[in-house]
């Protein structure tokens, strides 16, 4: 056997809630590339169709359901039409989340509000999708693949604020470790990436700072700040057959970062 085969996704489904934003739809368009059909979901219909646009361009199936993932019942909506037009759920991406930058204040006066913004944004927004997910992984008796995005923040501190977001990012690494726990005996794997800056618009305003860029940058070894493509093939290795024997992991994508602390 050719060992790039186990990196392949043929006849695989994958749905990918945040499919529409800047780390999801790089992810969607990976998995499909990787011979996936995926289902990207997301609030607004308009950048889902933007997302899946150049998905169907390759040949591949894409499908758009709007929903809000922070919703039971919107899950459930998601994963049921998945089934009904794809036949079966064999991974979940996780990219639904961040806010880091929009809501910061002192520890000892951290809004009660904008932290459960944070957390349904970031936990909750991963909770709910993976269980509708999940429960049709174990009930296909095929296995899966649970994929969350956690991020440096949740094992580093940072004088500037972000008490909630450094807690949500925990909380996603937590999950990923004890749903793996969990969830082995159903041959379902979960694993999580744990991305420094990515140059994306939810960061852009920070990154198109100078100062501040040229501060995040001196801290990374390989010297720049990540890009969507950078993540791609870890998210690849993680939804396929490559990692069937690595679940509970957390792999840092940060340029050498955390290895430096
Ligand atoms: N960009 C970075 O530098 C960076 C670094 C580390 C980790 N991350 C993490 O990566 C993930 C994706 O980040 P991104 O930069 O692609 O963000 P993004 O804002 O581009 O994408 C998130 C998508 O989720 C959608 N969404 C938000 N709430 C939703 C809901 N309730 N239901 C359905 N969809 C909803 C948004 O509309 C958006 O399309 C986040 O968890 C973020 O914390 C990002």
């Amino acid at each position: 056997m050719n060992p790039l085969d186990a990196f392949r996704l043929d006849g695989r489904v994958a749905i990918i809630p945040g499919g529409g934003g800047a780390i999801g739809s790089a992810i969607a368009a990976a998995l499909a590339a990787a011979g996936a059909q995926v289902a990207v979901v997301g609030r607004s219909r308009e950048r889902l169709e933007e997302a899946a646009a150049p998905i169907r361009a390759q040949g591949a199936t894409c499908l758009t359901i709007a929903a809000d993932v922070t919703a039971a019942d919107e899950s459930d909506r998601m994963v049921a039409a998945v089934l009904d037009q794809l036949g079966r759920v064999d991974i979940v991406v996780n990219a639904v989340g961040g806010g880091a930058g929009k809501v910061l204040f002192d520890a000892e006066a951290y809004p009660a509000e904008a932290w459960d913004w944070i957390y349904e944004l970031n936990v909750r927004s991963t909770l709910l999708p993976t269980q509708a997910a999940v429960k049709a992984m174990i009930a296909g008796g095929r296995g899966g693949r649970v994929l969350n995005i956690s991020s440096v923040r949740a094992a580093l501190g940072i004088n500037a604020g972000y008490s909630a977001y450094v807690a949500a990012k925990g909380a996603i690494s937590s999950l990923t470790r004890q749903w793996a726990t969990e969830w082995a005996k159903h041959g379902i794997t979960v694993n999580a990436i744990s991305p420094t800056f990515v140059d994306t618009p939810q960061v852009a305003m920070l990154l198109g700072d100078p100062e501040f860029k040229a501060n995040i940058v001196k801290r990374i070894p390989l010297g720049r700040v990540g890009g969507t493509d950078d993540l791609t093939g870890a998210a690849i290795f993680f939804c396929s057959d490559a990692s069937s024997f690595v679940t509970g992991q957390i792999l840092g994508i940060d340029g050498g970062l955390t290895a430096t602390q």
